[in-house]
This record gives structure tokens, sequence and C-alpha cells, in this order.
């Protein structure tokens, strides 16, 4: 069947129809164009194409396309052209000549994109229900090591020591920006479109914002020619999600460095690593591998749109079919990841004494006895450079921070106090960074109660 025909004298060629379908990929829209044109014969009811008897039957008869899909074989040898035109078939399989009617006043430029809105919409409100336990599961983490302490890298080199929970609470942060950036492109999505017809606008007196409500639409869109061939909806979505992939992927990278042997600090659950087929004592990090892999797919679902849509004349054009796959691939890539993610850290170990050992071999307390110094009265560049001389006497005398007494310090050079000695250990400088923001241990303790309420705020 074809929704169209009348001003031809020949069919589509077996080439074109095989090259043109999209069905094998749309049908993942079927329940939301159900959705779309049940409320559509609400509205054609509203403008008297349909009766209430109709309109009831119509209905009744898509309930019954929605539950048929769900046996297997419902798509087998559909050879339509598209998911809209497959459910109109079935249609006429059940109502006969009562089903010409449902089209009245629509096209499908505006149906594909009331159905990707549907669809969308979603997927997004799945994406921010694993964020948000995402959030939890890092929130549980920080609480299993309240005092858990780790060099801080920068250029991945030991820099000032932080707090275990400091660490993961910056993550929390990228995290929540993902869910207003979420909530911000569900805002663009949210908008119906139907009504609009082809481009000029449907030439049937809908009540648009009656079908907004029915379906759960903040808004209606304002130009039709707009609606057509509009997919920003789509990219801000592919946006905000490549974003939160972005600060997966940058999460599993720290991860899986961190639970290498080189580091040791973390162990993580046997059910989400795997092993080699040849090397016996290999335990990988494929899953935090794949969602680094994965977001580099999502960068290529978001340009893929972009180029899609970029050089495309007002208004709709065929090219928009395109837009899709990326999209559904997104999708599935991000809500993936989003719930792989939460797993890897709900059951991964962490080894404190070893990132603690880092840190106290290493002279990530420099800047604390450097500050001390300027606490002190020593102007900063100064107190950098008496910090700077100290660790490279230490690093030619193979000493480690704590092995410097107070006495020892003092006769280094007389700038430095006694008091200062405690310094050489890595939480003890901390205390000085209570600054909010920072990870003195009583600000980290703040901001993971924050965090708690903020994200309970969410749900
Ligand atoms: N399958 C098409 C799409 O996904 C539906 C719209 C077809 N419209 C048209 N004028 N050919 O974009």
């Amino acid at each position: 069947m074809k929704l169209w025909g009348g001003r031809f004298d020949e069919g589509p060629s077996e080439t074109f129809e095989r090259f043109s379908g999209s069905l094998h990929f749309d049908r993942r829209l079927l329940h939301a164009d159900i959705r779309g044109s049940q409320a559509f014969a609400r509205a054609l009811e509203g403008v008297g194409i349909l009766t209430a008897a109709e309109r009831g039957q119509l209905e009744a008869a898509f309930d019954e396309i929605a539950a048929d899909a769900a046996h297997p074989g419902f798509f087998d040898a559909a050879t339509d052209e598209d998911v809209h035109t497959l459910v109109i078939r079935k249609l006429k399989e059940k109502v006969g000549a009562l089903s010409e009617k449902i089209h009245t006043g629509r096209s499908r430029n505006e149906q594909v994109s009331l159905d990707v809105r549907l669809w969308l919409r979603g997927e997004i409100d799945r994406a921010l229900e694993l964020l948000g336990g995402l959030m939890q599961a890092l929130l549980d983490c920080a609480r299993r090591d309240p005092n858990a302490v780790v060099p801080g890298f920068t250029h991945l080199r030991r820099a000032q020591p932080v707090l275990w929970a400091h660490y993961l609470l910056a993550y929390f942060e990228m995290f929540a920006r993902d869910v207003e950036r979420l909530q911000q492109a569900r805002a663009r999505v949210n908008v119906l479109p139907l009504g609009s017809g082809a481009l000029a606008g449907s030439g049937f007196p809908f009540d648009r914002e009656a079908i907004a409500r029915d379906l759960g639409f903040d808004a209606v869109t304002a130009n039709s020619m707009d609606v057509s061939g509009d997919r920003d909806f789509a990219l801000d979505f592919l946006y905000a999600a490549s974003t939160t992939m972005l600060h997966l992927s940058r999460f599993a990278e720290d991860w899986i460095l961190y639970s290498s042997e080189e580091f040791g600090w973390l162990e993580l659950g046997d059910g989400v690593t795997s092993g080699s087929s040849l090397m016996p004592q290999k335990k990988n990090p494929d899953s935090l591998e794949l969602i680094r892999g994965k977001c580099g797919r999502v960068f290529g679902d978001l340009s893929s749109l972009f180029m899609t849509v970029k050089g495309l004349p007002m208004t709709y054009n065929r090219d928009l079919q395109e837009d899709k796959e990326p999209l559904f691939d997104a999708a599935d890539q991000l809500n993936g990841s989003l719930e792989m993610a939460r797993e890897v850290i709900a059951t991964a170990k962490l080894n404190p004494a070893r990132p603690a050992a880092a840190a106290e071999e290493s002279w990530v307390v420099a800047t604390d006895l450097a500050e001390a110094l300027a606490r002190n009265g020593t102007p900063f560049h100064q107190a950098h450079k008496l910090a700077g001389k100290l660790v490279l006497e230490s690093l030619r005398t193979g000493r480690k921070p704590a092995d410097w007494t107070a006495e020892e310090l003092v006769k280094f050079a007389p700038e430095f106090t006694p008091a200062m000695a405690a310094l050489m250990w890595p939480a003890e400088g901390m205390k000085s960074r209570e600054i909010r923001g920072g990870t003195g241990p009583q600000a980290v303790a703040r901001a993971l109660e924050e965090a708690q309420a903020r994200l309970s705020k969410l749900s």
C-alpha cells in the first residue's frame, strides 16, 4: 500500500523501494505513531470529519494494532515504505474504508516530527532516571570511604592531595549539568508540531492547544514551515547526550587507569570485567572501555545529523529521513552507558591504602608547605622557592616528606616552623582547604549532604 500514487502511471522500481524504505528502522516509532494518530482521530472528531462512533472505532483499531505488534512476525513480509504507511495499512485491514479519513489535513512531514518527539521524550525521561541512579551510586561510593585520600592529578602527574569523595563529587557536578541539559532539550522536544500540514499549515481548524494537552506537550509550534524542516530538538538532545557521554568517557578513562595494576586503587567487580581467551590472569575493564568507545560513536551521531541538515533548502526534504538512525543510536548508547556505569560504580571497591601511599611517597604536600610559609609571612614566591628546594633536596637524598623531622625542617630553612612538619602528611594540609568547593574534610562532608539533597529534589 502507498499513501500516494494517483498522479503516477507506474509504481516505484524495486531498487528505489529498497533504497528509500525506512521501515527497518522507523518501526521503532510504531507506538508513538499510534498514540499520535489516536490523538489526531480525536482532533478529527473535533472538526467534524469523524463522528464519535467512527473515532471510537479507529481508536480501538489502533489499540489492536499496538497489541498485534507485540506478536512475533508482525513486521515480517511488510514492504511498506515506512512505519506510518504500515500503520495505515493495518488500520485498513481492520476498519476498511473508514481508515481513509485518518490522514485528513495531516502530512507525514509533521507526523514524523510528532512521532520522533513523542519517542524522544520517553528516551530522555529514561536517561534522566538513569542519570539519577548513577549520581546516587557516586554518592554511595563516596560514603563508603569518606576519609580516603588520593593524589589529585594535573598533566597526569601527582599534584595535590584530595579526598576520594571530593574527586567523586566532581563527576556528580558534571552529571548534574547533564541533567539540566537533558531537561532543556526535553523542553524543546515537548512542543506539538501537529497542525502544520506538509508545510503551509493544516487546512482544517484543529484545536492545537487541545491536541497538545491530550499528548502531554507543553506548547505548540508557531510556524508550519519551520516544523517541516526543523530537527533542532533532535540536535539539542544529541548535544546533551554527547556531553553526558563525554563525562562518562572521561570517568571510564580514570577508572581504567585506577583499576590497573600500576595504580591498584580500585578493584572492579567480576561482573563488569572480562577475561582473556589466551592469558589466564587477565581481568579487563571492558565495560569501561566500551563506554569510552561508545562516546565517540555518539559524537558521530551528532555530527551526522548536523551534516544531514546543513544544506537543506526550506522545508522538508527526504534527506531528513536520515535523522532517525543516529538519533536512535545515540539514545541507545547513552542509556546503555548510563546503566553500565552505575553498575561499575556500585560494584567497585576502593583499596584506600594504595592511593594514600601514592600521596605519601610523592610531594603532593609541597603546595601545603609553601602556603603555610606564606601564611606565616614569607612572600609566596619565596615560599614556593623554599618548598621547591626542599623537594629537590629530598629527591636527591631519597627522602619522602614524612622522613623529615621538625628539627631537620627548621634546620633546612629558618622560615619553616616545627609545626609545619605535620604538613608532611597529605591529610593534614587538606584541612586548610575548607573553602566552599574545596577538598577540606568539612567542606566535602557538607558538599556530600548538599549533593544528596539536590539529587532527592530531582526525583
Ligand atoms: N519516512 C519519512 C521520514 O522519515 C516520512 C516523511 C515522508 N514525507 C515525504 N514527503 N516523503 O522522513
